[in-house]
């Protein structure tokens, strides 16, 4: 058995691909275009792994993909690949528009192809699992309960409704053509190898690095965090037992506003990796201008994925945090490496 991963050298993707050899013996297709996000050195454990294979390619090359489908024959595709920074998406949305609904289009398009003359049995057994956020349902009162499967999506920014755009498409492949398809809607994840774009990696990396620790607004947001790891995990198994057709929501239950988190942050580091002068790592907090349309609060209700399929997240955020931080501090050579070139001319014309 093979599977095929899309944006398997990003975040999520390399954890996944990563957590799956750990665990099971299926081989599996990498397939990454490598933008600034995509880094083929967090598959670099994999060099001599014969289960695994990498393609550069984009998913909205149908001939590759279609291609790389034929000669692999995979049971399962499993599609991380998307522009996924808010901010970049409110500065460039292009990028978002073109891949993560041209490119989900354009990938289901040539999965269908491939699915539709495979036999009948491997008919039944294929699975197409879109991973999106919980940003498509918009942004939550803060007395509201969290997001259920049933709220209706309202995405704020270019990034959630370019993905809510992608799950529409999903639905409509499953729907319309019988397509096999199972859609993961994920709150916000944390854990090794994050590009340090995103608030818990730019923190941790900022605090070592004596910079300031930008806070949008008043940094009351609330967002609910999982650790990469629960989330690999609850991927593996909707793609086992998951019904077709069907969505799930996964979170971690941990809602935090963004100064808690980048206290918890500073709080670890004090302890980890003091400043010489001793002073907490918290002096360098600093309140920045806030995010156009910033949703206020994102929470998941995860009861149907616990319920249905026995999935509940394992790690606590202080568990995870810790083993985060200590992530980033043993792995100076790969945050070296991601903040140069394109991330440094970002952060440069983001936070001059
Ligand atoms: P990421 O930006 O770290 O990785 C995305 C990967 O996709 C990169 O390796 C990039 O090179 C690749 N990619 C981009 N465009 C591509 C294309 N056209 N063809 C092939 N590969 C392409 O993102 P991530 O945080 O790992 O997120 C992965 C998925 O999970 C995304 O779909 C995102 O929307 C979703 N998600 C992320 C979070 C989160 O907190 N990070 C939460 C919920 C859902
Ligand atoms: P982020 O990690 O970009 O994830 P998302 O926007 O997908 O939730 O941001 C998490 C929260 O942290 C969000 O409310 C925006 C906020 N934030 C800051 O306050 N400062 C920063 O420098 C960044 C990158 C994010």
């Amino acid at each position: 058995m093979t599977i095929l991963v899309t944006g398997a050298a990003g975040f999520i993707g390399s954890n996944f691909v990563l957590n799956w050899l750990g665990s099971q013996d299926e081989d599996v297709v990498s397939l990454d275009n490598l933008t600034y996000a995509g880094n083929v050195d967090n598959l670099s454990s994999l060099s001599k792994d014969n289960r695994h294979f990498f393609i550069k390619g984009d998913i909205g090359d149908s001939k590759l993909i279609l291609s790389t489908l034929k000669k692999y024959n995979p049971t399962a595709i499993i599609n991380f690949a998307a522009e996924s920074h808010v901010d970049r998406s409110i500065s460039a949305p292009d990028t978002f528009i073109e891949t993560n609904i041209f490119g989900t289009y354009r990938l289901l398009r040539s999965t269908l192809s491939y699915w539709e003359v495979l036999t009948e049995k491997q008919k039944k057994e294929f699975r197409f699992l879109h991973i999106s956020t919980d940003e498509v349902y918009g942004d939550l009162d803060t007395k509201a309960p969290p997001f259920t499967e049933e709220n209706r999506y309202i995405p704020n920014s270019p990034y959630s409704a370019s993905k809510a755009a992608s799950d529409h498409l999903v639905r409509a492949w499953n729907q319309t053509y019988k397509l096999p398809t199972i859609t993961t809607n994920c709150s916000n994840n944390y854990g090794s190898f994050q590009f340090p774009e995103k608030l818990i990696p730019l923190c941790i990396i900022n605090a070592i690095n004596n910079k300031p620790l930008p806070l949008y607004g008043d940094g009351k947001q609330i967002r609910d965090w999982l650790h990469v790891d629960d989330h690999c995990d609850a991927i593996k198994v909707v793609l086992k037992s998951g019904a077709i057709g069907e969505t799930y929501n996964i979170g971690g239950n941990i809602e935090k506003t963004n100064i808690q988190v980048v206290h918890s942050i500073c709080e670890f580091l004090d302890n980890l990796k003091p400043r010489l002068d001793k002073i907490s790592y918290a002096q360098q907090i600093s309140f920045v201008k806030d995010r156009l349309g910033h949703d206020r609060r994102y929470a998941i209700d995860a009861s149907k994925i616990k319920k249905e399929l026995g999935w509940q997240p394992k790690e606590t955020f202080e568990s995870g945090i810790e083993k985060t931080i200590k992530w980033y501090l043993e792995h100076d050579e790969w945050v070296k490496n991601v903040i140069s070139g394109d991330y440094k001319k970002w952060v440069d014309n983001y936070y001059p």
